[in-house]
């Protein structure tokens, strides 16, 4: 057997997700799930809102086992590793976490049989981008959780997905659960830098299939679906045909957005230094991704579809339900509601 053989985990792992009941870990325990693997749920001990509830709820009944734990407890995580036999680690803690992962990191390596781990990054390149803080100090955490990462032993993957896909608003950590703009628009700069943008179960789907890929082993796996590449003037563009009509435009200059993040308002204006790096620096496309650490997601599984962000604008439009659609109508109309069109590879 190769070294890189038998790092694999073969087919069907087992799978701990931390965070799923968040934003980013509901779709990977999703898509776990979907994929058929042994599925456990790390669930913080402590009352819970219902909405949390609520997601750990469905996620059982599709088959996650619950465990609950603290990752920043070692000596439980190791517990936990041991007795459930866990073969990779996904975490998707929140910024405000992140440095809870070293003592994770430390129960993985005592432990010994993970065969991947894959931290909470689910953005940007953290060793590439460079934002202007308060952003910068969740990079620089993740960056040391990387380092730590690499020093254990532990093989990795870093998923670097981009940008959720949503109206990237610059104050909403989690914009795709925010319909688009109904009055008007906030184009950052002049709305001309290129992100890209992946829907929620995309990262989810596309997450699992490198968990036992040799080729995603220790590497950053770049989310760039070439279909998905829009600046903010495009975005609103896209928007304004779902709806039927036009919008104002407003321009957000480069120091606003700098504003917002000095205000120092957490979680605001980190989102605030994210969207300066994004759309004024242009922090997802200004490097190439043909270094030994990288892969292109789209290189690595070439039969597999994203879902276009015109679908996913579909969606948004589809919320709006039948009232707020009339509403949309009555003024100043200008496009017919586009169809839903294809996925793209
Ligand atoms: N690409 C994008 O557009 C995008 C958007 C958002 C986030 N992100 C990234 O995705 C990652 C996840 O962020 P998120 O916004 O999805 O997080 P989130 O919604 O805040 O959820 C965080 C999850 O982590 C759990 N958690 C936190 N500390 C823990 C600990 N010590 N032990 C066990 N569980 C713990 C929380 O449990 P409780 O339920 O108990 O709170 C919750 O389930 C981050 O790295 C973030 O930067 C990317």
């Amino acid at each position: 057997m190769t070294v890189l053989a038998s790092l694999s985990t073969g087919k069907n792992g087992s799978v701990l997700v931390v965070g799923a009941t968040g934003f980013i870990g509901k779709y990977v325990a999703e898509a776990s799930l979907l994929d058929g693997r042994p599925t456990f749920i790390l669930v913080r001990p402590g009352l819970l809102c219902s909405s949390k509830l609520s997601t750990i709820k469905a996620l059982q009944d599709k088959g996650a086992i619950i465990l609950h734990g603290l990752i920043n407890d070692r000596e439980g995580m190791e517990k936990i590793l041991r007795e459930n036999e866990i073969d990779i680690v996904i975490s998707a803690v929140g910024g405000e976490s992140i440095v809870d992962q070293f003592p994770l990191v430390e129960a993985m390596k005592n432990v010994g049989t993970i065969k991947r781990f894959l931290p909470s990054e689910f953005g940007h390149d953290v060793d590439r981008a460079d934002p202007v803080e308060p952003g910068l100090r969740m990079y620089l955490e993740k960056r040391k959780v990387r380092r730590a990462i690499e020093e254990s032993g532990v093989p990795y993957t870093y998923i670097c997905c981009n940008s959720i896909a949503s109206w990237p608003y610059f104050d909403n950590t989690h914009p795709s659960e925010v319909l688009p703009p109904l009055d008007q628009f906030k184009i950052y700069g002049d709305g001309s830098v290129k992100a890209y943008f992946v829907a929620g179960t995309d990262i989810g789907r596309l997450t699992i299939k490198c968990v036992d890929d040799v080729r995603a082993i220790n590497k950053n796996v770049h989310f760039r679906p070439s279909c998905n590449l829009y600046n903010m003037n495009e975005l609103a563009s896209l928007w304004e045909k779902k709806i039927g009509r036009t919008l104002p435009r407003v321009t957000i200059t480069e120091n606003d957005l700098l504003a917002a993040a000095a205000e120092n308002i957490i979680p605001q204006s980190v989102v605030a230094s994210f969207t300066h790096d994004i759309f004024i620096k242009g922090c997802q496309v200004n490097f190439s991704i043909d270094g030994p650490s990288d892969v292109d997601v789209g290189i690595l599984y070439p039969e597999e579809t994203f879902r276009t962000l015109d679908e996913c604008f579909t969606d948004f439009f589809l919320k709006l339900g039948d009232n707020a659609v009339d509403e949309t109508q009555t003024k100043n109309p200008v496009h017919e509601p586009l169809p839903i069109t294809a996925s793209c590879g």
